[in-house]
């Protein structure tokens, strides 16, 4: 059997338990949830490499490969891929380390991308990387 793959070596931009106020009735959590707390990861490293204001302009690729049970740890993980004019793209992974094992799992993965603006909301050029 090939080893369980394992979550990213870095560190997390999001942890939160799944609450019952979360899930639908079946006791799993909305797909809307995940992606709203994906959306909030995702705009950890953008806003830091925007220095500054961001807006979410695009989400592509959103796969949910498992459901989130109540309880479950979530953790997101948002790693930079690529960088253009005004954009920021963001891959976030989200895992479930499940309630009562220490088994963690990728739940949802999903590929966010931020447009840096400026106070008016217009999109402007990204700064020089440090
Ligand atoms: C974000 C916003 C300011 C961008 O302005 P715009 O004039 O529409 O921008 P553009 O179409 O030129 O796209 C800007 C960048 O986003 C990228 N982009 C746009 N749509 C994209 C998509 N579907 N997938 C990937 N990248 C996309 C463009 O390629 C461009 O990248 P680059 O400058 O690095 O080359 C504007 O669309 C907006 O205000 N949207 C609403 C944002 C919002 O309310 N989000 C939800 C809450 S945060």
């Amino acid at each position: 059997m090939p080893p369980a793959e394992q979550p990213p070596g870095s560190e997390p931009a999001l942890r939160i338990f799944a609450m019952p106020k979360d899930s639908n009735a079946n006791g799993d959590v909305f797909g809307g949830w995940v992606m709203a707390n994906m959306d909030l990861a995702g705009a950890v490293p953008a806003v830091v490499r925007a220095g500054g204001r961001i807006a979410t302009v695009a989400v592509n690729g959103m796969r949910f490969h498992q459901p989130i049970s109540v309880g479950d740890l979530v953790t997101c993980y948002a790693e930079i891929t690529a960088t253009g004019k005004t954009s920021i793209t963001v891959l976030v992974e989200t895992w479930a380390k499940r309630r009562l094992t220490s088994d963690q799992v990728k739940v949802t993965e999903g590929t966010f991308v931020y447009v840096a603006i400026d106070k008016n909301g217009v999109k402007r050029t990204l700064p020089p990387s440090a």
